[in-house]
């Protein structure tokens, strides 16, 4: 992607560097317009240093410095397909607003038309407070593709603890790199629905059971349809990765924590009667066990008098295939641990007949020798997976990472939703 990355004058300047290298190193373009304040922090060899394909500053469009055609802010409107300001200070905030452009990053951003616009405010909590910086940030807020990133809260450069820190860069890359490139119509938004992560089954005040899955399958998931435009409702375990809270930062998502399988269930109930895809990919428990409001003695577990009764959890993909309607397609996912072959796959979805099931494998190998446990599939990058559609394994044992996983997923989506609309 070409980037145009603007740096503005900040106290957080300086971590435009890294960001800068990020992005480079994740393959993209980066063009660098800084701003006269800017160059009050930071200096632009930097850049050229990191691997930035041109450095430019605020008065280049008056110092014959070219680049793709006669007048620089136009042909670096047109070259760039995302424009980041990371950091904005308060004062081109302000003069953006109002639609100034009396230097080069100004002035590029008025002369490019639909190109969407991140920008990452950095500055003390009483600016960013004030009501006039307030008003400028609601201002943009009307263009559909300027999108702000929210300010982290913290100790600030001046001494102040509250709002205004620039974000960390996991959590800027999650933005910039997954922010939708189009607007669809409304027509063509759809509603996905996930379940992600492990559900937990407390026994006492203190503990409780559940399995390794981190949430990353659904957080890739819910990104690539987030990123291409769509609704999303995401259900993750409370101790799911915290990558799936930057996810927030996405206009239209709805993030939604829970503990047990029976508070997950009665979540879903309340929105799944609109979604167009329900994706089952939480390792959710079977079973929840009849709590014990204090916590079990260890007397009591040397003796073996737990007695802990238990009743099965509601299957909360079952429960969606019954009152599915025919639009709505559901997507089951599958693990098994490795001594189980594949016609555990076929039997589940012999129960659950979904449109489609991935099955795949899942475990953590524990032991004295491992330090580290061994793991396939929780928390794992990749993994080999399954797919099943009418009880036939069609795809056996590919190897995807997660986000190569999500990617199949949504062309599936993509070919399904296109049958069954030719149908109607
Ligand atoms: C030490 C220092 C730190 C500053 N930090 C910030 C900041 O974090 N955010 C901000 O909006 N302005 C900050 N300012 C004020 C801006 O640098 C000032 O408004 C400047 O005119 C911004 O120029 P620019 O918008 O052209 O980059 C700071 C000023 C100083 C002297």
């Amino acid at each position: 992607m070409k980037i145009l990355l603007g740096v503005t004058g900040s106290i957080a300047a300086y971590k435009a560097y890294d960001a800068c290298r990020m992005m480079i190193k994740d393959g993209h373009e980066v063009i660098v317009v800084l701003t006269k304040g800017a160059l009050r922090f930071i200096k632009k060899e930097t850049f050229t240093y990191l691997g930035a394909k041109r450095v430019f500053s605020h008065e280049d469009d008056f110092t014959e410095q070219l680049f793709d055609g006669p007048v620089l802010h136009i042909s670096l409107a047109k070259w760039c397909e995302k424009i980041i300001i990371l950091p904005l200070s308060a004062n081109t905030l302000a003069k953006i607003a109002h639609g100034q452009a009396d230097d080069l990053l100004t002035s590029t951003l008025l002369s490019s038309s639909e190109t969407p616009v991140l920008l990452y405010p950095a500055m003390n909590t009483q600016m960013l407070l004030h009501k006039r910086t307030a008003q400028n940030i609601s201002l943009l807020k009307e263009f559909p593709y300027y999108h702000f990133h929210s300010t982290d809260e913290g100790l600030l450069a001046c001494g102040d603890t509250g709002e205004g820190k620039l974000p960390a860069l996991e959590k800027i890359k999650t933005l910039y790199e997954w922010l939708p490139a189009c607007s669809l119509e409304e027509s063509q938004v759809k509603k996905i629905l996930i379940t992600t992560g492990a559900t937990i089954s407390p026994i006492d005040p203190v503990r409780y059971i559940t399995n390794g899955s981190t949430g990353i399958t659904g957080m890739y998931m819910a990104r690539k349809f987030l990123q291409q435009g769509h609704h999303v409702d995401l259900f993750c375990g409370i101790h799911s990765t915290k990558e799936i809270d930057y996810l927030k930062e996405f206009k239209h998502v709805r993030i939604f924590r829970c503990s047990t399988t029976k508070e997950m269930a009665k979540k879903i109930q309340q929105v799944r009667e609109n979604c167009d895809l329900f994706i089952a990919a939480a390792a959710v428990s079977d079973f929840e066990f009849a709590y014990r409001p204090s916590k079990i003695k260890k007397e009591a577990l040397r003796l073996n008098e737990m007695n802990l009764s238990y009743e099965m959890a509601e299957d909360i993909l079952l429960s969606f295939l019954k009152v599915k309607k025919e639009h709505q397609l559901s997507i089951g996912m599958a693990a098994e641990s490795k001594d189980h072959g594949t016609h555990y796959f076929i039997e589940k979805w012999m129960r659950k007949k979904t449109d489609l099931l991935i099955g795949n494998y899942a475990f953590h190998q524990y032991g004295d020798e491992n330090e580290v446990p061994l793991s396939m599939g929780f928390g794992q990058e990749s993994n080999g997976y399954y797919f099943i559609e009418e009880g036939q394994v069609l795809q056996n044992n590919i190897s995807l990472s997660k986000n190569q996983l999500a990617n199949e997923i949504y062309q599936w989506f993509l070919t399904k939703k296109a049958v069954y609309d030719s149908t109607i």
